[in-house]
């Protein structure tokens, strides 16, 4: 072989950039790359001839090597980077073309449980009109879930409504247990607050149930309270009859029926007329022409004394609704379980 020498590297630039000119693809450059830098290329082929000169030749001609060929590997650099530029471009341009012609792309869109949805309306309907929103905890003291409502120890109210009892160390023989409805929160309100009060309490209830198309052991309230001075029958009926209306339509019919609660003298039951037989009889209503929508009555003096406020001074209403049967109601739902499927097909409807 030719010994290495100053011509020859200068050829080979020579002829490196006579090829450089013509590249134009990130294709061609790559095959640049290899011909002169890859692992049996030109450029190395000419390191490995060094070896064989003399030493002050081999340092001159080291020197001129390492110039040349950090020269043409940053040009080979360059253009890729300026190839690949064009190609997004390139590529940017076609999609865009692509798309204009195509149908718009639909997005996934998440939106409210029908559970909470319906909740937000019943929240707004009872803060326009004034009232506070309260909270109370789901663990609760049989004191305050039971006893405290009127509904003693052996008391038959206290089957009405199956109890999953905690073992927990009780305080003072206070067991505790998963409150079964939201009235508890009637008596935490009582006695951190002074008349005039008028609160709701939404939240979260449990009950020893077998689950079934109308039964969960775990579901959702709304309780409402309002105690002041001169509170009559006739404003719980004037409040539960806008609340229906606003709920389910002004053309919406609300029937009050006597009743029983520990909590409430009188207690009373408010029915709407059937949304789907509109009061002639159906399946939906069992024939009666009316649906259960939820339970009331004027707060009980026992409750009242219970808590410190008296009862000659002052009266009060109070009710309790069951989310899911109005959330049943309202869209025409004939199974609670579908509220805790998680079924897709179910919760896009709403
Ligand atoms: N707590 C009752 C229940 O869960 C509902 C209710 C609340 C009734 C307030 C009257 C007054 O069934």
């Amino acid at each position: 072989m030719k010994q290495l020498d100053n011509i020859t590297i200068t050829k080979i630039k020579k002829e490196f950039l006579s090829e450089f000119a013509k590249v134009s693809t990130l294709e061609q450059i790559e095959e640049l790359r290899l011909k002169y830098f890859g692992r049996k290329g030109i450029i190395k082929s000419l390191f490995k001839q060094l070896s064989d000169l003399p030493l002050e030749k081999r340092k001159f001609l080291g020197e001129q090597l390492n110039t040349i060929s950090k020269e043409l590997s940053s040009m080979i650099e360059e253009k890729r980077t300026q190839l690949n530029l064009q190609v997004q471009q390139q590529t940017d341009i076609k999609l865009t073309k692509l798309y204009r012609s195509l149908p718009g792309v639909s997005f996934l869109c998440g939106n409210l449980h029908p559970l909470q949805k319906v909740l937000n309306e019943i929240i707004y309907v009872f803060v326009s009109l004034g009232y506070k929103v309260e909270y109370g905890p789901e663990i609760e003291s049989e004191d305050y879930n039971f006893t405290k409502l009127n509904i003693p120890e052996d008391h038959p109210a206290r089957d009405m409504q199956d109890t999953l009892y905690l073992e927990l160390p009780s305080e003072r023989n206070n067991k505790m247990l998963l409150r079964t409805h939201t009235s508890p929160v009637q008596i935490r309100v009582l006695l951190a607050n002074k008349p005039p009060i008028k609160i709701i309490a939404p939240g979260r209830v449990y009950r020893h149930d077998n689950v079934d198309a109308s039964h969960l052991f775990n579901f959702h309230q709304v309780e409402g309270l309002v105690v002041d001075k001169g509170i009559k029958l006739s404003d719980l009926k004037g409040t539960l009859n806008y609340f229906i209306k606003s709920i389910f339509g002004s053309e919406t019919v609300a029937r009050f029926r006597q009743s029983y609660f520990p909590f409430t003298e009188p207690s009373l039951e408010v029915d709407i007329k059937c949304i789907s037989c509109k009061g002639s009889g159906c399946a939906l209503c069992k024939n009666s022409g009316y649906l259960e929508v939820l339970g009331c009555g004027m707060v009980h003096p026992e409750v009242l004394n219970n808590v410190g406020y008296g009862y000659e001074e002052y009266t009060g209403f109070a009710f309790g609704l069951g989310v899911e049967r109005i959330a049943m109601l309202k869209y025409g739902i004939t199974d609670m379980r579908l509220f805790f499927s998680n079924d897709l097909r179910f919760l896009k409807q709403f």
